[in-house]
């Protein structure tokens, strides 16, 4: 811990590129003030830095340890904490980040963040290097992260505002049309792979290829820099520090194109468009779904409009795939309520604007624009160069919007609306004038508090009972749900909390990875401490939250799910137990599913036939004994949740399309439409659901080619009759052929109710218990995880710190 002579302890650490860079160093903020010498008040004690290509997550929390081993100390001398934040490597970046956030949560001390590319210039600036240098870092792809620096005994300056990508091409044009080229040195990793373009443009002086990589000396030098010249270094919040993100994920921008903003390159800060995603507000194209409810919708807010309302069949027809003009149509929604809608026609190079409306309550939300934004790009898509609409004269709001977005008066049509009431005809060009949406949240910057965070106060009653209880932490990150559980040896659920970014997400149809990613990076921090406030008011502790050190374990889901968002729960949970000095404990993400159950029947014992229903799993498993799986059948194609999603996708029903589908079956006919049950023979357990969502969207199509409007509560209940009868009559030929006399089910869709309500009226009648999961633990959530962390610490099952996230993992 601090040293009386205000001196600090600072590990250093980075994986944006192939280098781990790790170092540990004094740092002496007094002596390190001295403008004239950059080196100075920097002790190195040890530096561990080495190449490691995509291991960087196997070995950092062990390369951390050697480092401080060799400098004599243990994590729990350390001060503070450096991290590298990029830009490089999305992965790379990441993993660095998230584990510093977890050593630094774990231990409870202040987290610093350091540009990558300045650490770069100062190894070589560190080196001897002086004049002007070039950083080039890789940003794959034919991409690189360039930044200028003038290097001089002061140190390395840098001669750009923020960190940017860039074709390696366009880099080394913009470098060699310098007047100083001539005299310019590269460095860098990105040197290894477009190094031939920087040089076909003359630009052929190098600094010694052992200087390409970043150090943890030279993040040391960058931090110390920073704190010299602007009297801090950065924010020292972990839940702060973030990646240096250069531009959105590929989804956003494409949409950000789409709605015609501006490209994000300046903008991004938590690295997720926050602005974009609205609160709940998606925005699709129409489907003849919507048909009824813009009817609906139109003749509320028809007073005021500028036609006759429209009824459901006129909209519908609007779909007509053979209609002379073309269309285009979208709808604002949230969670299945149409807000509003917009549509238009193309005349020539014209779209005519027929209808924009929305619901009375949420005008002046910036829906209208949204939806106007998308019509207005279909139709420059379709080769429109204007828009053109009509406005009642005297609806001074409406035409207030219109002008906003570029719209001007061309021409008067007189009693258009009736004697005496004109339309003012208001024409833009495309594209519209967008501006970021004003109703939009502000991108979510965690509010700003005194870090570290003061330690809690226990009596002796306190510290008994924390001793009794043997608190287990666990962390889920294997998909779009940022989620932290705590329990105690007894098996009670003492906090429980869990961050959705479905938000983020639903307006493309599905779980964007690279958004998955970032959100994780950003919130568990939060997450993690809002697990630790409430397992305290659970257990009625007066002084203050659990702290990392109070707890008896660390577990995490260490697979199956996406790697990306895998890695940020790893990492974070590596760091964050190594510092709290607790063990480390892997989940199997499909284990928890399972486990889930043990939350309603904590009796529950194998034998038993378990049916894992999921969103990326489908399973009807055989449970000889716990942790003796059988896995009877798989599906070949789909899973369930996966077919219940794109199945909602085809209606236009938003994501994900379980909950939507539930709710509308609610009132739906089962038996209103036949959908094929596939692979239906007996002692056959594998499941098939491409067939099913193929003959559900060949149904709309064929709906809709009639004009018929859809019915959405027969279709979705017809749909799950089919899917829940083949997983009941396989989990009782499961059960029939194995004997056992217990039955359990897990996994998202295993929250829906007449799943639920089917298993377990059919099978109680043949002597079955069944058993299913409290509802808000079949989605993904960390008390399961918890659940099976918990089995494992009472088994002392613990992971060693070079464990990595799994995808792949299976039962
Ligand atoms: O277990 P989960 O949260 O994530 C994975 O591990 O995949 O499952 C998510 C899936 C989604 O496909 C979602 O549509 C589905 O569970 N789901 C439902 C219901 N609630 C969620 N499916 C049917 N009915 C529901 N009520
Ligand atoms: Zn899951």
């Amino acid at each position: 811990m601090r040293t009386g002579d205000g001196r600090l302890l600072v590990a250093a650490l980075d994986t944006s590129t192939d280098m781990l860079a790790c170092a540990v160093a004094w740092w002496d903020p007094v002596d390190s003030a001295d403008v004239s010498s950059p080196a100075a008040g920097i002790e190195l004690l040890a530096s561990a830095d080495h190449l490691c290509r995509r291991r960087a997550n196997v070995e950092l929390v062990d390369t951390l340890g050697r480092a401080l081993t060799q400098a004599g100390k243990t994590m729990n001398d350390v001060d503070a904490l450096l991290v590298g934040r990029g830009p490089g490597s999305f992965t790379g970046v990441r993993i660095g980040i998230s584990t510093a956030k977890g050593l630094a949560c774990g231990a409870n001390i202040p987290l610093y963040g350091a540009s990558t590319l300045d650490a770069c210039a100062w190894v070589a600036w560190d080196a001897g290097v002086r004049g002007l240098v070039g950083v080039v870092a890789d940003a794959m792809r034919g991409e690189v992260y360039p930044g200028l620096y003038r290097l001089d005994d002061a140190g390395a300056t840098r001669l750009f505002e923020r960190e940017h990508v860039l074709k390696a091409a366009d880099a080394a044009a913009a470098w060699a049309a310098r007047p100083d080229a001539a005299c310019l040195q590269l460095t860098g990793d990105g040197l290894k792979r477009y190094g031939r373009l920087f040089e076909e443009v003359g630009l052929v002086e190098r600094v010694d290829e052992s200087l390409w990589h970043p150090t943890g000396k030279g993040l040391l030098y960058t931090a110390a820099y920073a704190a010299r010249h602007t009297g801090r270094a950065d924010t020292c919040d972990p839940a702060l520090v973030l990646p240096v993100y250069t531009r959105l994920s590929d989804a956003e921008e494409n949409e950000r194109k789409r709605l015609g903003l501006a490209e994000s390159a300046n903008t991004v800060t938590t690295g997720v468009a926050d602005e974009l995603a609205g609160r709940h507000l998606q925005v699709r194209p129409m489907a003849s779904a919507d048909a009824e409810a813009m009817a609906a919708l139109e003749a509320e807010s028809f007073e005021g409009a500028g036609h006759a309302p429209w009824n459901a069949s006129m909209f519908l027809s609007e779909l007509d795939p053979n209609a002379a003009a073309a269309r285009s149509w979208w709808v604002a929604h949230d969670n299945g309520e149409l807000l509003g809608f917009a549509g238009g026609m193309v005349v020539d190079t014209d779209i005519e604007i027929l209808d924009v409306a929305v619901a009375a309550a949420h005008r002046r939300e910036g829906i209208a624009r949204k939806l106007l934004a998308h019509v207005s790009y279909d139709a420059q898509m379709l080769g429109c160069t204007t828009a053109s609409l009509e406005v009642e004269e005297g609806n001074d709001a409406a035409a207030a919007l219109y002008e906003q977005l570029g719209f001007r008066e061309v021409g008067r049509r007189r009693d258009y609306y009736g004697t005496g009431r004109d339309a003012r005809v208001l024409q833009a060009s495309l594209p519209l004038n967008l501006p970021v949406d004003p109703a939009s949240p502000e991108p979510t910057a965690a509010a700003r508090r005194a870090w570290p965070l003061p330690e809690p106060v226990r009596d002796a009653d306190e510290r008994a009972e924390l001793e009794r209880r043997q608190l287990v932490l666990a962390i889920e990150s294997s998909c779009d749900e940022t989620a932290v559980a705590i329990i105690d040896a007894d098996g009670t659920l003492l906090a429980n909390q869990v961050s959705t970014q479905i938000d983020f997400h639903a307006r493309f149809g599905g779980v964007v990875p690279e958004i998955a990613s970032r959100k994780h990076v950003e919130v568990i921090v939060g997450v993690v401490e809002a697990a630790l406030e409430e397992a305290a008011a659970s257990l009625g502790f007066a002084g203050g939250p659990i702290s990392p050190r109070e707890l008896a374990a660390v577990g995490v889901t260490q697979g199956p799910g996406l790697v990306g968002a895998l890695v940020v729960g790893v990492a974070f949970a590596k760091g964050f137990a190594y510092a709290a000095d607790k063990p480390l404990i892997c989940v199997n993400h499909l284990e928890g599913h399972l486990y889930a159950n043990l939350l309603t029947t904590p009796d529950l014992k194998p034998p038993f036939i378990f049916t894992l229903v999921s969103g990326g799993h489908t399973m009807l498993v055989h449970v000889r004994a716990w942790g003796d799986y059988e896995v009877l059948g798989e599906t070949l194609d789909d899973a369930v949740g996966e077919a219940f999603d794109k199945v909602a996708k085809a209606l236009g029903l938003g994501y994900p399309g379980g909950p939507v589908i539930s709710r509308l079956a609610e009132t739906g006919d089962p038996h209103a439409i036949e959908f094929p049950r596939a692979l239906n023979r007996r002692g056959d357990y594998r499941f098939s659901l491409s067939g099913l969502k193929t003959a559900v969207t060949l149904y709309i199509e064929q709906e809709q080619r009639a004009g018929r409007p859809i019915h959405l509560p027969d279709l979705c209940a017809s749909f799950e009759a089919a899917v829940f009868d083949v997983q009941y009559k396989k989990a009782k030929g499961a059960l029939r052929e194995t004997g056992a006399c217990e039955y359990c089910i897990g996994g998202g869709v295993a929250a829906n109710p007449h799943l639920r309500e089917m298993m377990i009226r059919k099978l109680s009648r043949q002597g079955i218990r069944v058993t299913v999961p409290p509802q808000n633990a079949c989605t993904d959530n960390a008390a399961m995880i918890a659940v099976v962390a918990r089995e494992k610490y009472l088994r002392g099952e613990f992971s060693s710190f070079d464990v990595d996230a799994d995808p792949n993992m299976t039962l």
